[in-house]
């Protein structure tokens, strides 16, 4: 479903993402795993097309970023952590509409699905308020409404959970764990290893720039000969001196 070849990308004095390849299947979780500027956020940002590699290119369903980045846009879903970049004077209901026309949704599939999702996210209560009047919880429900209304196959998360509290990562997870029932491919960044460790199934660890490890939780573990994966991930992460 999602396959990575030798992507790289060299902003002016730094090499970000240096020749990173990897695949993910339909319905498995990939965990991202890496510090502070391992090159996260930027691998993701160039699946998502928002970011054109220096070399190197990925194919996500069969639309190559480079060649059919419009086709590419149409199949994946994005829940990017910090701001949720919802218009606090539109409402939910408007929110979710705008980003749908934006993926040339028709129109009369919109109502059904916004009804759907409503009803899926426990929405009822809010979905006619402007955004800027509902909590934080509220928006994160929007905000994962809008990432899924054009129905995608792949779904990408960069540090999806940062600063929320235990119940809204939970939404997160169980939205995830949704995403693979269904079929979708998943890739999750994160720092936490416990987080990675308890909802992937594939993980792979990016120190700078480069996927200096890839397996599953079960394989690293015996690779390292630890219980624990946090153990292993400071143990490939650390001496980087
Ligand atoms: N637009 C940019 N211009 C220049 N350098 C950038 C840009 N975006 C990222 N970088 C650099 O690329 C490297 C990788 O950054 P990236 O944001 O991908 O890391 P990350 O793994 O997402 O980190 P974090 O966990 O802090 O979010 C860093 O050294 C960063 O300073
Ligand atoms: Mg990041």
């Amino acid at each position: 479903m999602i396959q990575v070849k030798n992507l790289k990308k060299k902003f002016k004095k730094t090499e970000a993402v240096k020749d990173i390849s990897f695949s993910v299947n339909k319905g498995e979780i990939f965990g991202l795993l890496g510090e502070n500027g391992a090159g996260k956020t930027t691998t993701l940002r160039m699946l998502a097309t928002m970011l054109k590699p220096t070399e190197g290119t990925a194919i996500l369903g069969d639309s190559d970023i480079l060649k059919d980045p419009s086709g590419v846009r149409k199949k994946i879903g994005i829940l990017f952590g910090g701001e949720t970049g919802l218009y606090d004077r539109l409402t939910a209901r408007e929110n979710i509409t705008y980003f749908a026309q934006l993926n040339d949704i028709d129109p009369k599939m919109l109502k059904t699905r916004i009804v759907e999702l409503t009803k899926y996210l426990s929405m009822e209560e809010f979905i006619d308020r402007k955004v800027a009047k509902l909590s934080k919880g509220m928006k994160q429900k929007v905000a994962i409404a809008r990432s899924i209304v054009h129905n995608p196959s792949i779904m990408l998360f960069d540090e999806a959970t940062s600063g929320l509290d235990i119940s809204a990562a939970r939404t997160i997870h169980d939205f995830i764990h949704q995403c693979k029932a269904e079929g979708k491919a998943v890739i999750f960044s994160s720092h936490s290893m416990a987080e990675v460790e308890k909802i992937c199934d594939r993980i792979g660890i990016i120190r700078r720039g480069q996927l200096v490890a890839i397996g599953t939780v079960e394989e690293f573990k015996k690779r390292h000969g630890m219980n624990n994966l946090e153990d292993t991930f400071i143990k490939m992460v650390g001496d980087q001196s």
